[in-house]
C-alpha cells in the first residue's frame, strides 16, 4: 500500500529530527531544515528509501509558497499531514526589544506555518490530500517567564492560529499543538550542560526529565487517524512541570 505523506519541518535536529523518525516507519517522509548534511543524517536514519528533502529557510516567507508548490509539483506529492517542528528562541529583556527581533521570530516560528498550511490546503497544489497537522508550540504558550517575551508571544499566536485554523478548516483537516516541556536538543544544550540547573529542573517536572521521543509520540498521535475527533486542542507533554505548584 503507497505510504501517506507527512511534511516534517525542523527535521535536521531535536523534536523534528526524532518525529520524522519515528514517523518515517509509518509514513513517507518530506523533511524540511535548513543544514543539508545534518537534513541528509536524519533521512538516512529514517525508514524508507523515498524520502525527500525540502531545504528552505523557513524565515523567507515571501518566496515559501511558490517554493512549496513548486516541490509538491515536481516531485508529484500529495502531502497527508504537517508536523510543523521547526522554531527558534530568543531570550530579551523588554528593554531591549526592538522590531527587528520580533519580526525574525514572528515570521520563523509564525507566519511560516501558516503559510505552509495555506499552500498545504491550496486544491490546485495539494489537491484536498491534507488531513491533519500539528503545531509545535511550546508550554509557555500558556505561562510566563523572565526575557521569554519573544518567544512565548510567537508560541500564543501559534496555537491562537492552530484554534481559528481547526475551526475554519474541519470537518476535512484536523489542527492541533504539541506543548513540550524542555527536553534536550541543540535549542536547550545551554540549559542541559549545566549540571546543576538540570538537577533543579529535574525537581520541578513531577514525572522527571523528558526526551525527544516523548515529544514525537505525541505528535505522531495527533497527525494520526487515532485522534480522528480531536482539532483544536493543546497537547501539552511536559511532564507535569506546568500543574506543579509544590514550593
Ligand atoms: N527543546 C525544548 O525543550 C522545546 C520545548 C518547547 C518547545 N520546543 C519547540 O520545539 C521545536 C523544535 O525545537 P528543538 O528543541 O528540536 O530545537 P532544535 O534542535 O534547535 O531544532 C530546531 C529546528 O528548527 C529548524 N529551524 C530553525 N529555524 C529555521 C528556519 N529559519 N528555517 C528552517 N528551519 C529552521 C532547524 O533547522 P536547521 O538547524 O537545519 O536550520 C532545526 O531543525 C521548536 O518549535 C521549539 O520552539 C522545544
Amino acid at each position: 500500500m503507497k505510504k501517506k505523506i507527512i511534511l516534517v519541518t525542523g527535521a535536521s535536529s531535536g523534536i523534528g529530527a526524532e518525529t520524522a523518525r519515528l514517523l518515517s516507519h509509518e509514513y513517507r517522509i518530506i523533511l524540511c531544515g535548513r543544514d543539508w548534511e545534518r537534513l541528509e543524517s536524519v533521512r538516512s536514519e529514517c525508514e524508507g528509501d523515498d524520502n525527500l528533502i525540502w531545504p528552505y529557510d523557513l524565515s523567507d516567507i515571501n518566496d515559501i509558497e511558490n517554493s512549496l508548490s513548486s516541490f509538491i509539483k515536481d516531485n508529484s506529492l500529495e502531502i497527508y499531514g504537517l508536523a510543523a517542528c521547526a522554531g527558534m528562541i530568543k531570550y530579551l529583556p523588554v528593554k531591549n526589544f526592538s522590531p527587528k527581533s520580533f519580526e525574525e521570530i514572528f515570521r520563523t516560528n509564525v507566519i511560516s506555518s501558516a503559510l505552509l498550511v495555506k499552500v498545504l490546503v491550496n486544491k490546485k497544489y495539494n489537491a484536498g490530500n491534507l488531513r491533519s497537522v500539528v503545531f509545535v508550540s511550546s508550554n509557555i504558550s500558556n505561562f510566563g517567564a523572565k526575557a521569554h517575551a519573544l518567544y512565548s508571544s510567537s508560541k500564543a499566536a501559534v496555537d491562537g492560529l492552530m484554534r481559528s485554523l481547526s475551526v475554519e478548516l474541519a470537518p476535512h483537516v484536523r489542527v492541533n499543538s504539541v506543548l513540550p516541556g524542555a527536553v534536550e536538543t541543540r535549542m536547550t544544550s545551554h540549559i542541559y550542560s549545566d549540571t546543576e540547573l538540570v538537577e533543579r529542573m529535574a525537581e520541578s517536572f513531577p514525572m522527571g526529565l523528558g526526551r525527544t521521543e516523548d515529544i514525537a509520540k505525541g505528535i505522531r498521535f495527533l497527525i494520526s487517524d487515532d485522534s480522528r475527533w480531536i482539532t483544536g486542542q493543546q497537547l501539552i507533554i511536559d511532564g507535569g512541570r506546568t500543574v506543579n505548584l509544590t514550593v
